[in-house]
């Protein structure tokens, strides 16, 4: 297959929309990280999508709308918090987990009752969800268990030859995948940390908790409220570890054959190779460059990296939960 390269703008657009409604599959910007779309309520674009990614099948997508209207066609028994949550959070990079209707097939939601929807705020996301006048079941479009990719580059790395079309826009403004929320049980549930934190979530959710497996492994056999939690993600082919703790440049000096990925106020004194993720007073900074350095660090060729772990609130909380998954949940406390 040859894989399209569409730009960005009014021509691009039109076509990414005439592809995804003859059923084919295309990778397309977000403000989170690039999507891999199709028709969500077509099966075999659907199975397309996951072959193209070597996904589980028991891993369901997020379905992408564009308007009010399509949320009532994808889900059912809509709770009023949903709609005070889209109200202030959508668009942007904010998922819910909502009972879904008959129109979403089993392939989407891996045979759960529920269905993931999210509004993406990036306009040229938008701009294709409405043209096509279709909702877009889409994952990141990454190889499964390669860290999401945040520019049109990383996605014709992964998938060039197996897709249908790319659309070549800006790099990713938040870097890191959309929060999860599940508002489908009793309780609300945030199951995926990212750019709309906990802290904002709980002004209109008061009683909404986090899920275990946000910051720990499930144990053998437990079963996990988002199937994505379950896999090991983001990961380099490089062994890697997250160090928690003060006196990371200490620690990273005495090591060989090793890569540092640090902040930038503690650059200066690493005196083994480093890449420099951010800086700690600001973790936008180091969640938009995350997967960027993750996909860096296997051309570095040491045998071990060395994460420096931000803090676990606001959009660091996001940025953990990935890089404690990067590190197969190998943490070094100093
Ligand atoms: O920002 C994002 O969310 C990006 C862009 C493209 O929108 N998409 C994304 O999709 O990250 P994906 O497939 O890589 O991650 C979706 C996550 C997975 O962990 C999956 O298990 C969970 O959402 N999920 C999807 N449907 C669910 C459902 N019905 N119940 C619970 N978790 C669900
Ligand atoms: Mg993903």
């Amino acid at each position: 297959m040859i894989t399209q390269k569409l730009n960005a703008d009014r021509q691009g657009i039109n076509t990414a929309a005439e592809i995804l409604k003859n059923g084919g599959v295309v990778a397309i910007p977000t403000e989170t990280v690039y999507g891999l779309a199709a028709n969500a309520y077509d099966e075999k674009a659907i199975k397309a999508v996951f072959k193209a990614k070597g996904r589980p099948q028991d891993n369901p997508l997020i379905v992408h709308i564009s308007d009010m209207e399509m949320l009532n066609e994808v889900a059912e028994d809509i709770p009023k918090t949903a709609f005070r949550c889209a109200e202030k959070f959508w668009p942007g990079p904010l998922t819910m987990v909502l009972k879904r209707s008959d129109k979403i097939s089993d392939c989407v939601s891996a045979g759960l009752s529920t269905v993931a929807v999210r509004m993406p705020s990036e306009q040229t996301a938008h701009k294709i969800i409405k043209e096509s006048r279709l909702p877009l079941a889409a994952p990141s479009a990454n190889v499964s268990g390669k860290p999401s990719p945040t520019t049109y580059t990383h996605v014709i790395n992964d998938l060039d030859g197996k897709i249908d079309a790319v659309v070549m826009g800006a790099e990713c403004t938040v870097g890191v995948e959309s929060t999860v929320i599940t508002l489908a049980g009793e309780h609300p549930v945030l199951l995926r940390p990212g750019a709309v934190t906990i802290e904002q979530l709980k002004e209109i959710l008061p009683d909404i908790t986090v899920d275990k497996a946000v910051l720990s492994e499930l144990a053998p056999g437990q079963k996990a409220a988002s199937p994505g939690m379950k896999y090991k993600h983001y990961a380099p082919q490089t062994e890697t570890f997250l160090v928690e703790g003060e006196n990371f440049a200490d620690f990273v000096n005495t090591k060989q054959n090793a890569l540092a990925v640090c902040f930038a106020e503690e650059s200066e004194q690493i005196k083994i190779p480093k890449i420099v993720y951010g800086t700690n007073t600001n973790p936008e900074t180091f969640a938009n460059k995350l997967f960027g350095v993750l996909r860096e660090v296997d051309k570095t060729g040491v045998k071990t990296v060395f994460v420096h772990a931000p803090e676990k609130s606001g959009v660091g909380l996001a940025v953990y939960n990935r890089l404690i998954r990067a590190a197969a949940f190998k943490v070094i406390k100093l």
